[in-house]
């Protein structure tokens, strides 16, 4: 495994300031904005929407990656699609019709992503792992961020790789929930190549030292 992509979460980021620390979490060397979508149905908490997606997409030229925690899901995929999202994902739960949904996430010309919380069973995998740019292990369950990491998550994850190995496609494999300096070198050996951090990234004064020291554990492993 040699690319791994950091993927700040900017639910923690200052929502007052909000161009300024897409830019400066891009300079410190972030490779893909993640972006909540929470809908206080789905899950019990209300984030931003396709008009916040709009408004960040001018600062930033690396993928913004937008996580649906909504439902129902296709109503809204369109609006993300024009507002320039690159890859959109959406939790199975939320979907009547997963593999339609897939297809329409297709359709809007996005890649799109699969998310399992904790308790989500992998055997939609079975079905449209031909499907799917990226799979989402929740390793927190979603609606806040700054939660811990569960570690039952880990197990998971190898699972999910070895799934990816085996269909010979090129499938991100991105993980969510409580990833910081010191867990990350254990959620890339698991078989992860993209890291989801929000507090462990905003919550701290200096994006770039953070970010290259998830870099150097990534190194090590
Ligand atoms: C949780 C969100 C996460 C969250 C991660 O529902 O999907 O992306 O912001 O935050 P941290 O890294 O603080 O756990
Ligand atoms: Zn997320």
């Amino acid at each position: 495994m040699s690319t791994y992509r950091i993927a700040p979460s900017i639910l923690s980021a200052d929502f007052a300031r909000l161009g300024e620390e897409v830019k400066n979490v891009v300079a410190a060397g972030a490779d893909i904005i993640h972006f909540d979508v929470m809908d206080n149905h789905y899950v019990p908490n209300l984030t931003i929407g396709p008009l916040v997606c709009e408004a960040i997409r001018p600062h930033v030229q690396v993928p913004i990656d937008v996580h649906l925690m909504v439902k129902p899901v296709d109503r809204i995929i369109p609006d993300f699609a024009k507002a320039g999202a690159n890859i959109i994902s959406f939790h199975p739960e939320a979907s009547e019709h997963i593999d339609r949904t897939l297809q329409l996430i297709h359709d809007q010309g996005c890649k799109a992503g699969l998310v399992f919380n904790p308790a989500t069973p992998l055997h939609y995998l079975e079905h449209v792992l031909d499907k799917l740019d990226l799979i989402l292990i929740m390793s927190v369950n979603p609606g806040f961020g700054g939660q811990s990491f569960i570690p039952q998550a880990l197990k998971k994850i190898a699972a999910v790789r070895q799934m990816i190995d085996a269909s010979g496609r090129e499938i991100m494999l991105e993980v969510d929930g409580g990833i910081k300096v010191e867990n990350i070198a254990d959620v890339a050996r698991a078989g992860a190549d993209t890291f989801v951090a929000g507090s462990a990234i905003f919550g701290k004064p200096d994006y770039k030292s953070v970010i290259d020291a998830m870099r150097s554990q990534l190194a090590a492993v």
